[in-house]
């Protein structure tokens, strides 16, 4: 789809933005010294809860949902962002059987989100440090995660969550999340050769451009298909304010998703649609730059969500990265993640021994009230992706 998406204050982000190295170095320096202080004082296992609750990640469990991965992940970041042991022995030598174990015993496997679990908790081990059991692990989920998330007929990764049902159809949908888990598609078409995999990623990220894209460019949080004849039905959400709504983090996946996705495939209409959602979400940045919940909000007391930020801000980069100097949007690009990332430091990070996350402000899930400016995994995930990405520019992408 053609969309025709304008900034409607291009002059917000013309002007360079630059935050001081300094400050960078401080901010990566006091995430990774209180992420190494909760671990001395709670154990390195996972939180049980995809989201704190007054603050806190406990209590701590298995490696079994969503946020698993990016758990394990912030210690690869951390790992690379102050070159200490500590923090790759807890990824490799505690964490890593666990992601064994889980395949294994398939728990949580039958889940649309088997990417966001492996990639920045198994696949990282493997960039990171060449182990080729994480390889072998990861390779093995995938094929597993292919052959049950994965609909060749509809072209997309199935929402699994069979229990929930809308206008008494299934639920056969797929979601803006995905374009994160389509991710391991293209790791897994890479690494192996099978040029299986990268195209059913390839076709995931074409389904989700041409029907949960609108052509204002927001998006729907979901998209429903008739389970028999695959054709496409209707966008709804579930995280969101309403279903004709732009929910914020939903969105946020997608303005990181595309940007891989291009890197893997350089399919243009990914660079496309990716001007057309930034232009949008910048669109509805609040004055403070936090986004809210939900973009039909930017301004008044609804909650915040700061990882809608973080992942946005990585997106922002991974896509300035592949542009060309002469592209104008290059650096409106960086601009913008920097002024983003600059507002987290200010405004979310939270340093202190009242939370156990690193970045407050995170909205887990409105409707379902949980989580409403909280901290989460993911949040403090992205965070530290984001001050890596500013750090060392050079560094090469676990995803
Ligand atoms: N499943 C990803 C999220 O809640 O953002």
């Amino acid at each position: 789809m053609k969309r025709n998406v304008k900034l409607i204050s291009p002059e917000r982000f013309s002007a360079p933005y630059h935050i001081d190295k300094q400050k960078l170095t401080n901010a990566a320096k006091a995430a990774c010294d209180k992420l190494r202080a909760r671990v001395e004082r709670d154990g390195p296992m996972f939180p049980v809860s995809t989201c704190s609750k007054n603050f806190r990640y406990q209590p701590l469990g298995d490696n079994a949902n969503w946020v698993s991965g990016m758990y394990t992940g912030c210690f690869w970041l951390a790992y690379e962002l102050s070159g200490d042991d500590f923090f790759k022995n807890v990824a490799e030598e505690v964490h890593l059987p666990t992601y064994v174990h889980r395949y294994e015993n398939k728990i949580e496997l039958d889940d649309h989100d088997v990417g966001f679990v492996y990639m920045p908790g198994c696949v990282a081990a493997y960039k990171t440090t060449g182990n080729p059991l994480a390889k072998k692990t990861a390779l093995d989920t995938f094929d597993y995660y292919f052959n049950t998330s994965y609909s060749k007929e509809g072209k997309f990764i199935i929402r699994q969550h069979t229990g929930y049902r809308r206008g008494g159809e299934y639920a056969y949908r797929t979601m803006m999340d995905s374009m994160m888990n389509a991710t391991f598609f293209f790791w897994a078409g890479e690494t192996t050769g099978n040029a299986e995999y990268t195209k059913a990623g390839e076709d995931h990220a074409l389904t989700t451009e041409k029907y949960l894209i609108r052509e204002d460019g927001s998006s729907f949080h979901h998209y429903q298909f008739d389970l028999k004849t695959h054709e496409p039905r209707f966008g709804l959400t579930f995280q969101g304010h309403a279903d004709d709504s732009c929910w914020s983090r939903g969105h946020a996946w997608g303005v990181y998703g595309f940007p891989i996705a291009y890197s893997y495939t350089k399919n243009t209409i990914f660079k496309e649609v990716h001007r057309s959602i930034t232009y949008f979400m910048l669109n509805h940045l609040p004055e403070d730059m936090i986004p809210y919940w939900d973009y039909d909000f930017t301004d008044g007391d609804e909650p915040r969500d700061s990882s809608a930020s973080a992942i946005s801000v990585c997106g922002l980069l991974e896509m300035a990265k592949q542009m060309d100097d002469s592209e104008p949007d290059k650096k409106i690009f960086e601009n913008a993640a920097a002024m983003m990332l600059d507002a987290l430091i200010d405004k979310c990070a939270d340093l202190t021994d009242a939370t156990d996350g690193l970045i407050k402000f995170v909205t887990h899930a409105r409707p379902q009230k949980q989580g409403l400016n909280e901290c989460a995994p993911y949040g403090d995930y992205f965070y530290l992706e984001a001050l890596l990405r500013f750090l060392k520019p050079e560094w090469k992408k676990h995803w």
